[in-house]
């Protein structure tokens, strides 16, 4: 059994990913080729934004925008504490310092009563509060409307993280609008995963745009050989779009697919467990099903009685970014973030996939529960 069977998907869209993929050999354009800008048409047309820039990974989704803002050293960017690296680490390699928030112990995504003690902090450092990055974690956004509100009081520049939240709804506001800018990712294991590292950043602010467009290739100007600003070498592949627009073409279905399977296990999984929580009117995307554990010893137990029936599983995330040793420098401890902190030690990720089969499914519900607990 996989843990996310990728390769299920691929039968289903096989022949029209190698015509894809044939088209590009053909015409060769392995470099911003014709298929990347037909896929950002798509994407910025399915998300309901002014424009979309595809990138080289969600990585480069999220430090582009910053780069745009000018963000740097003496800047302060809060985030919540709970998050893939990433999502943190891009704020340290500008330069400029992480400030960490906790989270929501039921939905795991950043609390925004912490954003003022969070700013109070960064201002308590002689730091300039410049930005919020919000992550929608496991596919579900965050809380936007309180977060959007401290973001406005206090002129932050907000950054929605939707790598694993593409697909996520907020009503009828999908994921990838809730920021100023908003960035997804492509990594094979995503919603909307392709063959190979990609992403794509969004917005509506048409100055912001240029700039983001002109740091994805070497800050070029006029052409590329007439370089303003500083800028990197990411941009997303010829054959990786031409492979996305296929993937884009039947991920609708997925989604539904993806809420049937988080449905089965939500109401068959035993009580004994803390299962995901999904606020009214929020939609998830469902990028993981994660259950939470009463103490830490039963998830140890669960893993082994999943190991032993050969069903995978993951943690995400066993250490939380303000305990990052990375971060140490950052002078966080233990205690910091309680409920972060509770969940890393608590939390376990099941097989969550559009084309997970129901005796699959059953049997991964049947030996959880199985446990004595
Ligand atoms: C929340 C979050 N942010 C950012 C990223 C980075 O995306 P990528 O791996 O495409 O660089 C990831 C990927 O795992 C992620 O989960």
């Amino acid at each position: 059994m996989d843990f996310i069977d990728l390769s299920a998907q691929q039968k289903l869209i096989r022949d029209k990913i190698q015509k894809r993929i044939n088209e590009v050999l053909t015409h060769g354009q392995y470099i911003m080729g014709p298929e990347v800008f037909e896929l950002e048409e798509k994407l910025k047309s399915y998300v309901g934004v002014s424009h979309c820039i595809s990138c080289s990974s969600g990585t480069d989704a999220l430090i582009i925008p910053l780069m745009a803002k000018g963000i740097g050293p003496g800047d302060a960017v809060i985030t919540t504490s709970f998050s893939y690296i990433a999502t943190a680490e891009v704020i340290a390699l500008l330069g400029a310092t992480p400030i960490f928030c906790d989270i929501y112990p039921e939905t795991f995504n950043i609390n925004p009563d912490g954003l003022e003690e969070a700013y109070d902090k960064a201002i308590l450092e002689g730091l300039t509060p410049k930005a919020i990055i919000s992550v929608d974690l496991f596919g579900l956004p965050a809380r936007y409307r309180l977060i959007d509100e401290f973001a406005k009081l206090k002129k932050l520049f907000l950054l929605e993280d939707a790598a694993q939240g593409f697909g996520g709804k907020i009503k009828n506001s999908k994921a990838c609008t809730f920021g100023d800018v908003s960035s997804t990712s492509f990594f094979p294991a995503k919603p909307l995963g392709g063959y190979g590292d990609g992403g794509a950043i969004f917005t509506n602010n048409n100055e912001l745009a240029e700039k983001m467009r002109s740091i994805r290739v070497h800050g070029g100007g006029k052409d590329k050989y007439d370089n303003i600003r500083l800028g990197l070498n990411g941009r997303l592949d010829t054959l990786q779009a031409a492979i996305l627009i296929e993937k884009l073409a039947i991920f609708d279905s997925e989604l539904i697919m993806r809420n049937e399977i988080a449905e089965i296990y939500s109401s068959n999984l035993s009580s004994n467990y803390i299962k995901p929580y999904i606020p009214n009117k929020y939609f998830s995307s469902w990028a993981q099903y994660s259950i939470v554990f009463n103490n830490d010893e039963q998830r140890d137990k669960t893993i082994l009685l999943l190991n032993s029936n050969k069903i995978p599983s993951m943690i995400y995330y066993k250490i939380p970014l303000h305990l990052q040793k990375v971060f140490n420098y950052l002078g966080y401890k233990i205690g910091d973030f309680p409920n972060s902190e509770r969940i890393s030690n608590r939390i376990l990720s099941l097989p969550m996939h559009p084309y997970l089969k129901k005796n699959k499914q059953d049997y991964i519900i049947d030996t959880i529960n199985s446990l004595i607990i």
